[in-house]
């Protein structure tokens, strides 16, 4: 965490040399904005409300009572909603958004809104990933679930999701050399899955500190979708607080399924998902945080080839995650598919749930192992 003190002077002395641009209002949209700054260290400042140009005491006060009270806190909000939590104009809702964005811009919070492609790349490199526990599942993910980006795992009862999101907790708190993101998590669970001694269990069996991992894990049990709704709106704070890296939502979607069930309340459910989900998206991307959502199926009868089931949520929540995994069962094992991504394969990886939690398949290692010392014995004969 940036000191406060440093920062305003720097601030201040930008100022001074009329370098400054904060708070001016330029043209400017809502620009997929990420964290400048690299890996688990990013500087997220607790800039106060009133440094954004435009937002007097008054306003700062209605930004208060809506539950908005830092500068990142705005930043992440949607115009829709915070016209309607401070009662203005969507336009001015907006201004407030963008000030606030360029304010995080101008301290080095967030990148600028266009960067070249290789300071792109430099970033994703500086991008940290976190092992699923199955060596098979991460070469899926090409080394593991990532930050600043949302990785929805999706599939039928039993198929192994929130097997997986247990396994993560426990991975999530080791060091980064060692396939962890050295942090904590920030467990929200609307199914009633969550098991404390089934992380114990998956701790101990590898080896980790059981309980320095459960001590690193905050759990919030929601009860209903406005709940949800409300946890996601103040999710950065929580997440500044508990320093997390890694936030599972197991699952995202289960709530909203069962209370808005008839076909009149689809569009209003549609929307209310819409306005958390990007939320989510934001957040991760801006707060460089692994988001884990879980989702379930659904049938789709006009299918006539291949497997008949698709996640639910329609596009909505197709377009929220940025890699969706199916998971189904196959006997004792687990497959999963990459259905969606932008760069990785769209390929099949195997795995099994056993008391660490999602792991390998012994055979298959076995056979991973023998087909490398192949390779490496005609290598050696040629
Ligand atoms: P829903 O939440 O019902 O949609 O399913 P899910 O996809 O979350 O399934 P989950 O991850 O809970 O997987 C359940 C399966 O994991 C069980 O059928 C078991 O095969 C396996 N499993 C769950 N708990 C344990 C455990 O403690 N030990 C072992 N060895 N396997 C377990
Ligand atoms: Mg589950």
């Amino acid at each position: 965490m940036v000191d406060k003190k440093t920062y305003v002077e720097e601030h201040e002395s930008n100022s001074n040399s009329n370098n400054s641009t904060v708070g001016k209002r330029e043209d400017d949209n809502d620009a997929n904005t990420t964290v400048a700054s690299e890996g688990s260290s990013s500087p997220i400042i607790e800039l106060e409300i009133q440094d954004i140009e435009g937002i007097g005491p008054t306003t700062a006060k209605k930004l208060k009572e809506a539950g908005i009270v830092s500068v990142m806190d705005l930043a992440v909000t949607s115009a829709e909603e915070l016209a309607v939590e401070i009662n203005s104009s969507k336009d001015s809702a907006a201004a407030f958004i963008i000030a606030a964005q360029k304010l995080l811009r101008d301290s080095k919070v967030l990148e600028k809104e266009f960067v070249t492609a290789d300071a792109a790349l430099e970033k994703r490199r500086s991008m940290l990933r976190c092992s699923t526990g199955s060596s098979a599942l991460d070469d899926l993910l090409l080394g593991g679930i990532e930050t600043q980006a949302v990785t929805e795992f999706y599939g039928e009862f039993g198929s192994g999701k929130s097997q997986v999101c247990h396994t993560l907790c426990a991975t999530a708190r080791q060091p980064v050399e060692e396939g962890g993101l050295n942090a904590n998590t920030i467990y929200i669970d609307t199914e009633g899955t969550f098991r404390p001694e089934r992380i114990q269990e998956i701790a101990r069996s590898r080896g980790y500190d059981s309980s320095q991992i459960l001590k690193s894990i905050a759990v919030c049990k929601v009860y209903n979708s406005s709940h949800l709704e409300l946890i996601i709106k103040n999710l950065g704070k929580y997440v500044d607080d508990f320093k997390a890296k890694l936030v599972v939502i197991d699952s995202v979607i289960s709530l909203h399924r069962a209370e808005f069930a008839g076909r009149g309340t689809l569009a209003d459910r549609q929307q209310r998902l819409n306005t958390m989900l990007h939320k989510i998206i934001r957040l991760a991307e801006i707060y460089n945080i692994a988001v884990v959502i879980t989702n379930q199926v659904q049938s789709s009868p006009d299918t006539f080839f291949g497997d008949p089931t698709k996640a639910a949520g329609g596009n909505v929540l197709g377009h929220a995650s940025t890699y969706r995994i199916y998971l189904r069962k196959s006997g004792e094992n687990r497959i999963a598919k990459m259905i969606d991504s932008p760069y990785h394969p769209y390929s099949d990886a195997r795995f099994t749930v056993n008391e660490r939690g999602t792991d390998d398949i012994e055979e298959e290692l076995r056979k991973k192992s023998s087909s490398r010392g192949k390779k490496k014995e005609e290598e050696e004969e040629e």
